[in-house]
């Protein structure tokens, strides 16, 4: 899926993939997540193609500096829109970046592809991203996102597995097994949680799927 694809989504308000409230996993995980990150208490967080997602909000909330990444200038907007905090605008390179003013949150909009790897981040939270993207980007994305997270960075990863053949992307089918494929030679992979939700996923099995598989990983950079 190319920038239009994604662009027309948001223009059309095509944005079945948000979800309201706070990620479960970063309730359930977030603490061993980021305890167990390089850093001090204050992490630099990243979080990769994070469309108006409120996981910004709440993490910055908690006291750690926040970058986000998302293509769409609508989706950025609407995160500071949304959480009701002043914010501002400025050009930086390739990067139209929203900042609030009260909290240590921006919004960088633009390709995450150009992002640059200095400064280099403690954490990241990948929900719907790798994903989203499509398999033939896929080592493009890992190879940029690996410069991005500092040695004893760590990432928790949401990703969905089921068969492919049955619905095409996205979100793209990612199993465990690619998942450490892509990662292992500069992570160490941790299986925190598996869990099929088709029963809660009824858009899903309308679309042919017998099972979704979710599953949350924890990574360890070296
Ligand atoms: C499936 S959505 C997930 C959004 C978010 N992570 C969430 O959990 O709600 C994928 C998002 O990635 C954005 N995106 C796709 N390719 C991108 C790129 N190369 N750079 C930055 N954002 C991108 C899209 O605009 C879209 O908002």
């Amino acid at each position: 899926m190319d920038a239009n694809f994604w662009l027309s989504r948001w223009a059309q308000d095509k944005t079945g993939f948000h979800a309201e409230q706070v990620h479960s996993d970063l309730l359930e995980f977030g603490k061993q997540w980021l305890s167990s990150a390089s850093g001090g208490s204050k992490k630099d967080i990243l979080v990769p193609l994070c469309g108006k997602t409120m996981d910004l909000v709440y993490l910055a909330k908690l006291g750690h500096r926040v970058v986000g990444v998302e293509l769409s200038d609508k989706a950025a907007a609407a995160v500071f829109g949304r959480a009701k905090l002043p914010f501002t605008q400025s050009k930086q390179g390739p990067f139209q970046v929203f900042r609030a003013q009260d909290l240590d949150l921006e919004v960088r909009v633009g390709n995450f592809f150009e992002l640059s790897a200095v400064p280099s981040f403690d954490a990241v939270w990948d929900r719907a991203a790798m994903v989203a993207l499509d398999p033939d980007r896929r080592a493009r994305y890992v190879k940029h996102l690996i410069q991005l997270v500092r040695p004893g960075g760590t990432m928790l990863v949401n990703i969905m597995d089921y068969p492919q053949e049955q619905m095409p992307g996205p979100p793209h089918a990612i199993s465990f097994d690619d998942l450490g494929m892509a990662y292992r030679a500069h992570f160490k992979l941790e299986l925190l949680k598996e869990q099929d939700q088709i029963d809660d996923s009824p858009k899903f099995r309308e679309r042919g799927l017998d099972h979704f598989i979710v599953r949350t990983c924890l990574l360890t950079r070296s």
